[in-house]
């Protein structure tokens, strides 16, 4: 059980300082927002460059971005441990989790709330991550989707079938409150933005969290 905060809810002025609050967390979750994916603009790859030299924690880059084909690959050059890209923004997806794993970061795929599991269940192989969005893609904040809990369960069943080890990321709206639900549904990796920064000890937060995903699941 791993928890990814996602930064977009942090003080984007001291991206620094903001990391370093959260030690505990198994990934920095960073949300990178076009304007064209998405209605939201956030940061980009020179961000991202920056931000390396100020915490060890492996990088989770989340690629809200159109044409992730020609753009993914550099930031797992950048030093990310593991890049998503959307599959609705994608023009060719498994050649670009292949060129990703390639570059030395783990491939992983984003589903929006709409879109199913099921067309995509072939390239479970070729993904490190699968990562099912629970709000829609753009913003922080927003209240958790219970419509998406069914594609998880679906998800984690396709997963034991093929015997992959494919981790399984939710995204949006994770909380104290919605954590267990996503645990019990077979999710395995949770990113929570404004659960944990909003929180007076966001590090606390995140142990709260794992502790909350490791009791339901158990
Ligand atoms: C939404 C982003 C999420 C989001 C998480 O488009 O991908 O990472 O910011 O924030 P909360 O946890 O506040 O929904
Ligand atoms: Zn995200």
């Amino acid at each position: 059980m791993q928890i990814t905060p996602s930064i977009l809810n942090a003080d984007l002025a001291n991206l620094g300082a903001e990391v370093r609050r959260i030690g505990s967390a198994d990934m920095v979750h960073i949300d990178v927002m076009d304007n064209h994916f998405v209605p939201n603009l956030t940061l980009g790859l020179p961000v991202v460059e920056s931000l390396r030299a100020h915490t060890d924690l492996p990088f989770d880059a989340h690629l809200m971005i159109a044409d992730p084909d020609r753009w993914a690959p550099a930031y797992a050059e950048a030093g990310c441990a593991s890049v998503t890209f959307h599959v609705e923004a994608a023009a060719a997806p498994v050649r670009l989790a292949r060129e990703i794993r390639k570059q030395g970061a783990r491939a992983s795929m984003a589903l929006k709330p709409a879109t199913p599991i099921e067309p995509y269940e072939d390239m479970l192989a070729e993904l490190d991550m699968l990562l099912i969005m629970t709000v829609e893609p753009g913003f922080g904040g927003q209240k958790f989707l219970d419509m998406c809990l069914p594609k998880i369960r679906r998800a984690r069943a396709l997963m034991d079938k093929h015997g992959v080890e494919t981790w399984l990321q939710v995204d949006g709206g994770v909380s104290l409150e919605t954590i267990e639900r996503c645990a019990e549904a077979g999710a395995d990796v949770f990113v929570a933005g404004s659960a944990v920064y909003s929180a007076a000890d966001p590090d606390a937060m995140v142990k709260d969290l794992r502790a909350k995903a490791e009791a339901a699941r158990a």
